[in-house]
């Protein structure tokens, strides 16, 4: 009987970091602030001409490389993003281009920050139907282009990341993707949202930049990202037969570190089977599992045998959670 399975995973983020001395110039707002509210050190910020793109292809081919498959062997790309590089095509469909990978359908999943394990979710699915398939899933964002530089509680918080992972059917393998719980709340949605671009505000030659910029009442959010990812992830692991008891290792959302910490305390986890990197990231967004996940793998973090629980939270409302089986 074959398993679903991580084949590989990979990520990239722009070379151009920027540290909380430096947002200390340009707003007001203190390192001591934001170390001390989030966890946040530094973050990746792409230079004007970056896109989406230029971080998937090579997060893309870091994973297929680790999977041992080639880009001509897959079937399906799916990209949680809500930037890809244009409106149309997708994400995923100008990475299947750049990978030369003409045998994939490719879409995008928008979920926000729960964009790559909706994107696992999906692909679960179909390898339960087609155990052939072969799987990219991509999370990640350009968030940046959605920051409002002036505005100090939203613009210390994101950065610019994108993770992937080759995922397929194999027998006697390690890393098994054991169960996916997924959740949404729209009555919620304006709680973290960008206005502009869709259909309900058009840009037309008045349009409001404002409204092209992430707006968010953090304390709210900050309840109802608690509450959700206990939840789903209590709702993944009777899905994949284990109690919490049972989890060795925890890769949770990186927003907050009084989050991650939360979370960590609710589980009865002590800090060091909780992977971080928030410090050098900041909230990418649908990027953080992706590339928590590949550091993760990279640093030995994750040994045979761990039961892994990653859990995402983010605007929609959407919440997610996954089980793996390392
Ligand atoms: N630098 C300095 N001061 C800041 C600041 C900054 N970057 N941002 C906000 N402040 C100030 C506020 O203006 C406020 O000042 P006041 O007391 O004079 O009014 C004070 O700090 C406290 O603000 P508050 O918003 O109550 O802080 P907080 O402890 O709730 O932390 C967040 C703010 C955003 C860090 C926190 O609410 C959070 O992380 N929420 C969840 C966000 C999240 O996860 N979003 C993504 C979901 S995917």
């Amino acid at each position: 009987m074959k398993d679903i399975v991580i084949l590989g995973t990979g990520s990239a983020a722009p070379d151009n970091v920027v540290t909380n001395f430096d947002l200390e110039k340009i707003m007001d707002t203190s390192d001591e602030w934001i170390v001390q509210r989030t966890g946040i050190k530094s973050r990746h910020i792409v230079r004007p001409g970056e896109k989406f793109s230029d971080f998937a292809v090579p997060a893309a081919l870091q994973a297929l490389a680790a999977a041992g498959v080639e880009a001509a062997e897959l079937d399906l790309i799916i990209c949680g993003t809500m930037t890809p590089d244009h409106l149309m095509p997708a994400g995923a469909c100008s990475v299947q281009a750049l990978l030369g990978a003409t045998k994939a359908t490719g879409m995008d999943v928008c979920a926000a920050c729960s964009g790559f394990i909706y994107g696992l979710s999906i692909a679960e699915k179909y390898l339960k139907c087609d155990p052939e398939m072969h799987i990219l899933v991509i999370g990640g964002e350009i968030v940046s282009h959605h920051l409002d530089w002036e505005d100090r509680t939203t613009a210390v918080l994101f950065g610019d990341a994108v993770g992937a992972a080759v995922v397929g059917c194999r027998e006697n393998y390690g890393s098994k993707l054991k169960a996916v719980a997924t959740g949404s709340d729209g009555n919620l949605g304006r709680l973290l949202y960008i206005e502009g671009l869709g259909s309900a505000t058009p840009v037309t030659k008045d349009f409001n930049i404002d409204d092209n910029y992430i707006k968010m009442q953090g304390r709210e959010i900050f309840k109802h990202a608690i509450r959700n990812m206990v939840d789903v992830s209590n709702q993944a692991l009777e899905k994949a037969g284990y109690t919490v008891d049972q989890v060795t290792k925890i890769i949770p959302h990186q927003a907050n570190m009084r989050i991650i910490e939360m979370l960590a305390k609710q589980f009865k986890k002590p800090m060091d089977k909780v992977f971080v990197n928030i410090d050098r990231y900041g909230n990418s967004s649908a990027g953080t599992i992706p590339v928590a996940l590949n550091e993760a793998v990279r640093s030995n973090f994750l040994v045979p045998g761990d039961v892994v629980l990653m859990t995402v939270f983010g605007g929609g409302l959407t919440w997610a959670a996954a089980v793996l089986e390392w």
